[in-house]
């Protein structure tokens, strides 16, 4: 079974270097592999808005930029700088980034407020019908 409360953990370090200066809203996100390595990412901003990546998909590409390819679950942890915790759930385009690198009906996505506040789902439940060719 997947440990969230160290995947949460690991979200939360990330989203320290959470690059925000324009939405002010920080993300940190920590990507488990299916070997039990964790890569983190952080949301990633940019002066002309559509660069900008999100935390998820900075965790995936690193990842899968270090040759790893099989991936277990994800926890992801937003708010706004200056505010309390929410819960972040992934946008439809890192839905579909981590439909492509795994199983949907296992892959575990993890969002909450912090270790004792927190909810598991299905990617599948996520994103039914993803994308594959
Ligand atoms: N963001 C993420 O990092 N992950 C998500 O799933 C949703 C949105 C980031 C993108 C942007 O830097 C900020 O949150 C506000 O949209």
């Amino acid at each position: 079974m997947t440990d969230c409360k160290m995947l949460i953990e690991e979200a939360l370090k990330a989203r320290e270097a959470s690059y925000s200066p324009y939405s002010h809203y920080r993300v940190g996100a920590a990507l488990l592999t299916k070997s039990g390595r964790v890569y983190r990412g952080c949301n990633i901003e940019n002066a002309s808005y559509s660069p900008t990546n999100c935390a998820e998909r900075t965790a995936v590409f690193k990842a899968v930029s270090e040759g790893e390819r099989e991936f277990a679950a994800i926890a992801v942890v937003g708010g706004p700088e200056d505010g309390e915790m929410n819960y972040a759930y992934p946008c439809g385009v890192c839905r579909q980034v981590l439909f492509e690198f795994s199983d949907e009906n296992t892959f575990e996505v993890i969002t909450g407020t912090g270790t004792e506040d927190f909810s598991v789902f299905k990617l599948k439940d996520l994103l039914p019908f993803g994308f594959r060719l």
